[in-house]
């Protein structure tokens, strides 16, 4: 197989973003938009993979995958300018160059393998990628030639078009494979004369066609795949394409979707068998979803791993590891670093954070536990709080197996409940004090009055049941 590298550019400023972010650095699906670029490149059997980084280049050089390299390009002289300033980097090599924007991320590696089996079979100097477009708005427009419709004479640019030309609908995507002894000479003959004052790579066509050098040309299927980010509307635009393919992925692969047009799942993120996606949920940073879940409506879930059989009903999941058969909600919220055992019951107006919950605890309705270590079985009565933050600094509060907290309680960390342990309700447990195993404390401030006896059963849990 003959050698191939890949020019991906993105020196621009995105001036049509409005933004003070690099263009390339905005997210689709949860990812840079150069990052996407990238991945179908290297997808595409691409390597080395060269950036072309100019506006925010240390910026944009954070959000590189490794193994990318990348060129400066000094100032945004135009996309002809910009190869050639990967030209030092890919001195000496033969075989073909893919070059490709960095703000059209819904390309397919499959796509641009074919581009390069098309630009191969005809031994073209340069083969490029186009699609026909309702509305051809923006986009360069592609002139084919009247003799032999299979070859590309020139592109003109929408500004420089005249109205003939803007009727042309076939328009150019931005992505190309050229033979890299044919794209070098042709970079150096390409000039400025256009309305933008730009050296447009796209003139390299018009310079090897009329060097009698063989252009080709593809056409996309889905024309979907061409779409360029120039505004926020294209990024609207883009992020509707993206997450219809994530949620398409996942239902082919036996997730229910409930609305898909109300469900946003970042490309990342892995969902089990079975589970139940309800309108509004929103899943995003990698999280894992187990099989048979029900999520929503209304969930977000971010950075997170759910167990098998979860149920998430109108709360927000961040950073944290929920056991199987959890349910949640509605109104709660668990932050980051929460790690919940499996079969816990997290109600109405619950948050967490920092915390260990073990297995089958309950917190059915408005509580907080912060920097807690809550042990198996431990019942969390209505309002009852950690006060676990004297100002200064955070203090841990750990409730150990069984323990049955009654309404109201306030920890003030750092505090510990023996197992078996039980306040009454609105027991205010002071500072640095330990309830001992089984015993019950009362009051404000809580004193430790006797032995536990109900509610708990022989066992130590509570007989209620949710
Ligand atoms: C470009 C094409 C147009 C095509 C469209 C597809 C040219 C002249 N025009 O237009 O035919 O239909 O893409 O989306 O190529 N960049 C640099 N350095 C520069 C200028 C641009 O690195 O000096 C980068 C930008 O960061 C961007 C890419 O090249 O990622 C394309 O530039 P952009 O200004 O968006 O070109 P378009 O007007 O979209
Ligand atoms: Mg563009």
């Amino acid at each position: 197989m003959p050698q191939l590298a890949a020019i991906l550019l993105a020196a621009g400023e995105g001036t049509r973003m409005k933004s003070a972010v690099p263009k390339v650095m905005h997210a689709l699906g949860g990812k840079p938009l150069l990052n996407w670029v990238v991945q179908a490149a290297r997808a595409a059997g691409a390597a080395p993979v060269v950036a072309v980084l100019g506006h925010g280049a240390e910026h944009v050089q954070a959000i590189l995958p490794a193994g990318v390299q990348s060129v400066r390009q000094r100032r945004p002289l135009g996309t002809a300018d910009a190869v050639l300033a990967a030209r030092a980097a890919l001195a000496g090599r033969g075989g073909d160059i893919l070059v490709l924007c960095g703000d059209a991320p819904l390309l397919r590696a499959r796509t641009l393998r074919r581009l390069v089996a098309e630009h191969r079979r005809r031994r073209a100097a340069a083969t490029m990628l186009t699609a026909v477009l309702a509305d051809p708005t923006g986009y360069g427009r592609v002139v084919r030639v009247p003799a032999d419709p299979g070859a590309v004479a020139r592109i003109v640019e929408e500004k420089d078009a005249g109205a003939s030309e803007r009727r042309i609908s076939e328009v150019n995507s931005g992505a190309y494979v050229f033979r890299a002894a044919a794209l070098w000479p042709a970079l150096a003959r390409v000039q400025n004369r256009n309305r933008k004052r730009e050296f447009y790579l796209t003139d390299i066509i018009g310079i090897l066609h009329a060097r009698g050098q063989r252009v080709a040309a593809r056409r996309t299927e889905d024309p979907e795949e061409i779409l360029g980010i120039n505004s926020r509307r294209d990024l609207a635009a883009a992020e509707r394409i993206c997450n219809r393919r994530t949620l398409e992925a996942l239902m082919d692969a036996g997730v229910t979707v409930l609305d898909p047009g109300q469900t946003w799942i970042e490309a990342g993120v892995r969902i089990g068998r079975d589970t139940v996606i309800l309108p509004g949920t929103r899943i995003t940073g990698d999280s894992v979803i187990g099989r048979g879940c029900v999520l929503g409506p209304a969930a977000t879930i971010d950075a997170s791993r759910l167990g098998a059989g979860v149920k998430v009903r109108s709360s927000a999941v961040e950073g944290s590891r929920v056991g199987a058969r959890v349910r949640i909600g509605p109104y709660s919220h668990l932050r980051a670093g929460t790690i919940i055992a499996p079969g816990v019951y997290i109600g109405n107006f619950a948050e967490t954070n920092r915390s260990r919950v073990g297995r089958n605890a309950k917190m059915g309705h408005v509580c907080y536990v912060g920097d807690a270590l809550v042990g198996e079985n431990v019942n969390i009565g209505a309002g009852t709080i950690t006060a676990n933050f004297d100002g200064v600094n955070k203090h841990p509060t750990r409730i150990g197996k069984n323990a049955f907290l009654g309404s109201g309680t306030i920890l003030v960390a750092p505090v510990w409940v023996g197992p078996k342990a039980m306040t009454g309700a609105g027991a205010v447990v002071k500072r640095n004090s330990r309830i001992p195993a089984g015993m019950l404390a009362v009051g404000v401030p809580a004193r430790v009055i006797k032995a536990r006896r109900s509610p708990a059963g022989r066992d130590g849990r509570p007989r209620a049941r949710h």
